[in-house]
């Protein structure tokens, strides 16, 4: 059975852009459940500045508050040298950084050009690599822009090109307003996997136009094996308009688990834990298999006495 990577980045894509602030000790409890299910990855934090992003504001705190299972790779996101000190210094397993590969969200965003971006990131490996944590690189609006449109995929191969240079350790295509359709995603992925065979390859897609599974469907053809999820859907970027939720980690475990993939995760604990969320959160969740239920829990036949005769 193929082996497929599961990331939730609930505690970061979700949390930061939550009408509400999440206590501290409820996203440590969160990610704490997190860890338990079998994910990867959970990208618990980001370390923004506080004013651009004031609900992860407490990233110390939710670091060194979670109990960490060594089987799970805790992540940061880090947009400067700021950035990664702050994560060097609560020890984080790994650090993404974020570039848009358009520059109007970019400045959006990070209030710098692209190549300023990149730039200022050469001091980021540097002080990775002063520690013993990995460096991966994401790009954002990889597969369009909702200010610019769609990207051509050259300017996404330069961005992967540059992330490889640095010293990434993986890069991650991330469709940060739900743009991609399944054909460009095939052909995108296609090309960077052709270009760069072995490099370690991550999606993220948004559900913003339910593109969001079909759009892994593609990546799995494309022979990707490592997707980004939030628990619940929640999710999008404060910077971009009109963002809405990330797939749905459970419903992205569960159709991998019913086309026949390893995820390494229980689905149940992920569904205890995406019930929890909207408990915390104190909202209706997009993710559809919470309340729909898994494709084998099967309900009582109805007696025939029952049945209505027709006619
Ligand atoms: N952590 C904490 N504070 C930081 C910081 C960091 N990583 N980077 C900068 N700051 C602080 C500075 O100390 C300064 O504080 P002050 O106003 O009290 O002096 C302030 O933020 C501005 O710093 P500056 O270097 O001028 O940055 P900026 O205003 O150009 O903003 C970013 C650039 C990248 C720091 C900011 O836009 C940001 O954090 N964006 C977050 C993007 C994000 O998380 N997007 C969603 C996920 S993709
Ligand atoms: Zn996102």
């Amino acid at each position: 059975m193929k082996r497929i990577f599961i990331h939730d980045v609930v505690a970061r894509d979700g949390f930061q852009i939550e009408p509400a602030w999440v206590p501290t000790e409820q996203k440590i409890e969160l990610i704490d459940r997190l860890s338990a299910t079998g994910v990867a990855k959970i990208e618990a934090t980001s370390f923004v500045s506080p004013k651009a992003v004031p609900n992860l504001r407490d990233a110390e705190a939710v670091m060194s508050g979670i109990r960490r299972n060594p089987a799970v790779t805790y992540v940061a996101l880090v947009p400067n040298a700021r950035g990664a000190e702050r994560a060097l210094g609560a020890d984080v397993d790994e650090m993404v950084l974020v570039v848009s590969v358009s520059e109007t969200h970019n400045r959006a965003n990070v209030r710098r050009s692209v190549a300023e971006s990149f730039a200022g990131f050469k001091e980021v490996f540097e002080i990775a690599r002063g520690g013993r944590q990995t460096v991966a690189g994401a790009l954002a609006t990889s597969f369009g822009c909702p200010f610019e449109g769609v990207i051509p995929e050259q300017q996404v191969l330069d961005g992967v090109a540059r992330y490889v240079d640095l010293g990434a350790d993986s890069v991650t295509l991330a469709d940060t307003t739900g743009m991609a359709n399944p054909v460009q995603v095939e052909a995108l992925v296609r090309r960077v996997r052709e270009r760069w065979p072995d490099l370690d390859l991550a999606l993220h897609f948004h559900n913003t136009r339910g593109m969001g599974l079909a759009n892994v469907a593609a990546g799995l053809i494309a022979g990707v094996s490592h997707y980004e999820g939030c628990l619940g859907g929640l999710g999008g970027c404060p910077f971009a308009p009109g963002a809405t939720g990330n797939i749905c980690t459970e419903d992205l475990v569960h159709m991998l688990q019913a086309m026949g993939y390893d995820t390494g995760v229980d689905l149940d604990a992920l569904l205890a834990a995406s019930r929890r969320l909207g408990e915390i959160v104190g909202h209706e969740l997009p993710g559809q298999v919470v309340k729909a239920g898994k494709s084998t829990d099967l309900h009582p036949a109805p007696r025939e006495a029952d049945v209505a005769p027709i006619g």
